[in-house]
């Protein structure tokens, strides 16, 4: 029996109807030995996670890693890529949108050394988008393919592309450095690798999906601006620190209309308009940060949500507190009044960030 050489890493999220008919064309395409499938599932509500281990059960090449509590099809992507022997290794759509025949010469591409990543490309000369029957994704794609090489310099015609082959030492090597955010898993290998990855396209008939929906759809563009984001500034101040930031902002704007909407049209003392109002600005920040910043660990459950909240309260008060304290401090040294408040309210978020990421939504 010949050796494991190349895994085949699906990201996947309900895809349970998938799953079989995916696994017959793989083996049609890559015979019997030599290969195995790592179906890497977010907890699929629909039971794929089940139905890749039904599957198992009768076939040893394929294997499970079913993640709980994590989401995104990047991150996915790079467990599944560690968590493989193989030398080389596949992502690929579960979806039959991506051919699996092309698997034979993109794996050839690699092992002779001709290229460092193959990439399946909807751009490349020859390939075709006709039966995918989505012009509106089509015409994103391209857009975001024109940005995203204009702001990394990746220069391949389809940096978007969701199914590429590589030896798994390189994923190995860049994967501490990697951002894993959304599903723009191979721009984000290429922009990070300090060495120019040679690359081969090969064209790709972009088929319909099979069975199910995208899942691209709801997030696509916020994931790739929060991508690009991570790779241009995200050195200096961290993509998660940012957005945290930017809802604190919204959040002061909620706090000034609350605070005037009870003070003009209830007449309310301002003590109590400037309690209500800090408490709707800290629900609406935790509504926002809950919603965008931790979408990926996003609390669902009522009881999380409720227990979420009165610890982001709490955790908001310990920063309140240290800002207050900084601030005095400063002034009382002499520092003008506007520069101390700043410092207050930035010494004030990292405290915020730092324990509602860990307490609020972090595991702990
Ligand atoms: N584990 C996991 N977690 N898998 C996910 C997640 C996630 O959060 N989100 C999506 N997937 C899986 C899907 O189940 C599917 O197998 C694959 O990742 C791609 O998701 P689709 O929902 O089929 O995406 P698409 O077809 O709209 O997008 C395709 O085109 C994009 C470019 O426009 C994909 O090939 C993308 O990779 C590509 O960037
Ligand atoms: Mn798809």
């Amino acid at each position: 029996m010949a050796g494991l050489e190349l895994a085949i890493i699906l990201p996947t999220l309900d895809e349970r109807d998938n799953l079989a008919p995916l696994l017959a064309r793989i083996a049609e395409a890559l015979g019997p030995t030599g290969w195995e499938v790592l179906v890497v599932d977010d907890n699929s509500a629909d039971g794929t996670a089940e139905e890749a281990r039904r599957l198992a059960l009768g076939d040893s090449r394929i294997r499970v890693l079913q993640r709980i509590g994590r989401r995104g099809l990047s991150s996915a992507a790079i467990e599944g890529l560690c968590a493989t022997a193989a030398p080389f290794a596949a992502v690929m759509d579960a979806d039959h949108q991506h051919d699996p025949r092309l698997l034979v010469p993109m794996l050839a591409a690699v092992r002779s050394g001709e290229a460092d990543v193959a990439v399946a490309s909807r751009f490349a000369e020859g390939a075709s988008m006709a039966d995918w029957g989505r012009p509106d994704r089509e015409r994103l794609s391209g857009f975001a393919n024109r940005l995203a090489r204009r702001l990394t310099g990746v220069a391949l015609s389809d940096p978007m592309s969701g199914y590429f082959l590589l030896r798994t030492e390189t994923a190995r090597t860049l994967a501490p450095r990697l951002s894993a955010i959304g599903f723009k898993i191979l721009l984000d290998l290429l922009a990070t690798s300090e060495k120019t990855l040679k690359i081969s396209e090969f064209p790709l008939d972009f088929a319909a999906r099979r069975s199910g929906e995208s899942k691209l759809d709801r997030a696509v563009a916020f994931d790739f601006l929060a991508g690009l984001y991570d790779k241009s500034f995200g050195r200096l101040i961290p993509t998660r620190f940012a957005m945290f930031g930017t809802v604190g902002a919204l959040g002061v704007l909620v706090h000034m209309a609350v605070l005037y909407l009870f003070l003009l049209t209830a007449g309310t003392a301002f003590p109590w308009a400037q309690a209500i109002a800090t408490f709707g600005a800290m629900t609406f920040n935790f509504w926002l940060n809950n919603f965008l910043t931790y979408r990926d660990r996003r609390l669902t459950r009522p009881g999380a949500v409720l227990r979420g909240w009165l610890s982001f309260i709490a955790a908001c008060s310990v920063g309140a507190f240290a800002n207050v304290a900084v601030a005095t401090t400063l002034y009382d040294r002499g520092l003008h009044e506007v520069a101390a408040a700043l410092v207050g309210i930035g010494i004030g978020s990292v405290w915020n960030f730092a324990l509602s990421s860990r307490f609020v939504w972090g595991r702990y």
